[in-house]
């Protein structure tokens, strides 16, 4: 199968293709090291300021009020005339060479703010004993994203017409519940931490207790839940096979949806990897995934396949290396 790769470049660079893209990255990255490699702890011990800051940007930078600090990156206008030529410069390529955040055309703004949006599905459930036990741990900021995120996997899962979902690194399984308990999704559970693992399983448990708040009341009917929590570690170069055997599957024909909040480290390129296995592999299943990364400063840093970057083998053929201060940045 051929994979797609659908980027879209900055305005700048739409004429080159994704590999001379890379290269431009590279070169300003390596141009402008010296602004995230020294080591923010030892600014005053090692006189970052002076030792690495060119003088013709000191002056200028250090007249500057906050107010104008912030709007520094969007070059306001009339800041330009006390700015030097270099730095100017750095600002507007830093500006040009940066991804398009906003998403691309063949998403309408009607689908996406029917994806992403806030439900609140957990909330009017809330006081009965089934949305009780389901928000159990969570504070209001986890409720709320894993609200979201829920909304638009269950949209992605219909869409992709599958059920199954594998969460990776998917802790005690607050998302997971949430899939399997309010969207009927067949959802596995993977996490590398024991005690995280056996709080999902009891999570579990407690809640195929309940089917709705009123069942509850005449009987000890339960729900099943179609969940299972699977303590495993995934390795960086994990095969499909390898994941088969931890979900205890045979090779599987279904479609299959990838998710992981909050993937620390490493584990966002396992996904990633593993993502990129399922569409090679894929006969003509449905694979989708969807990642919120977190921790770039965890990721390993080598020019080997089972190190978290680089990824791409582009990357790999280039001189890059971003350091732990280049990938907190
Ligand atoms: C930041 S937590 C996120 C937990 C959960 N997804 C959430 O949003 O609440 C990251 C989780 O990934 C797990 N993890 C990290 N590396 C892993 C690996 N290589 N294989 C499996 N689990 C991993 C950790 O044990 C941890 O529970």
């Amino acid at each position: 199968m051929q994979i797609q790769t659908h980027v879209q470049l900055p305005s700048k660079y739409v004429q080159y293709s994704l590999e001379e893209y890379a290269k431009y990255l590279v070169d300003f990255l390596e141009q402008y090291s010296w602004l995230y490699r020294p080591h923010i702890v030892d600014f005053f011990l090692d006189s970052t300021w002076e030792a690495s800051v060119p003088e013709e940007w000191r002056e200028p930078l250090q007249e500057l009020d906050l107010n104008e600090l912030l709007v520094l990156p969007t070059l306001d206008k009339p800041l330009e005339k006390y700015l030097p030529a270099s730095l100017l410069e750095f600002i507007r390529d830093a500006n040009q060479i940066v991804l398009p955040r906003q998403l691309d055309n063949t998403i309408s703004n009607k689908q996406l703010s029917k994806y992403i949006t806030c439900t609140q599905k957990p909330v009017p459930v809330d006081d009965t004993l089934i949305g009780k036990e389901l928000v159990k741990g969570m504070n209001s900021k986890k409720k709320h994203e894993v609200d979201i995120l829920a909304n638009l996997i269950s949209h992605v899962c219909e869409e992709q017409n599958t059920t199954r979902v594998v969460d990776i690194g998917a802790g005690q399984g607050y998302l997971a519940h949430i899939l399997a308990c309010n969207y009927n999704l067949n959802v596995y559970v993977i996490d590398s931490n024991t005690s995280q693992i056996q709080n999902s399983q009891a999570r579990t448990q407690r809640l195929s207790k309940f089917s709705t708040e009123s069942m509850l009341l005449f009987s000890t009917l339960t729900i099943e839940i179609n969940l299972s929590s699977i303590n495993a570690h995934l390795k960086c170069d994990l095969t499909l096979e390898e994941l088969e055997d931890i979900l205890g599957e045979e090779k599987s024909e279904q479609g299959v949806t990838l998710v992981g909040n909050h993937t620390c480290g490493d584990l966002a390129p396992t996904m990633i990897r593993l993502f990129h296995h399922f569409l090679e592999s894929s006969n003509n299943q449905n694979v989708t995934m969807i990642n919120v990364g977190c921790c770039y400063h965890l990721l390993t840093e080598e020019k080997k396949s089972t190190a978290g970057f680089p990824l791409s083998s582009i990357l790999c053929n280039t001189s890059i290396f971003l350091n732990k201060r280049g990938r907190m940045l």
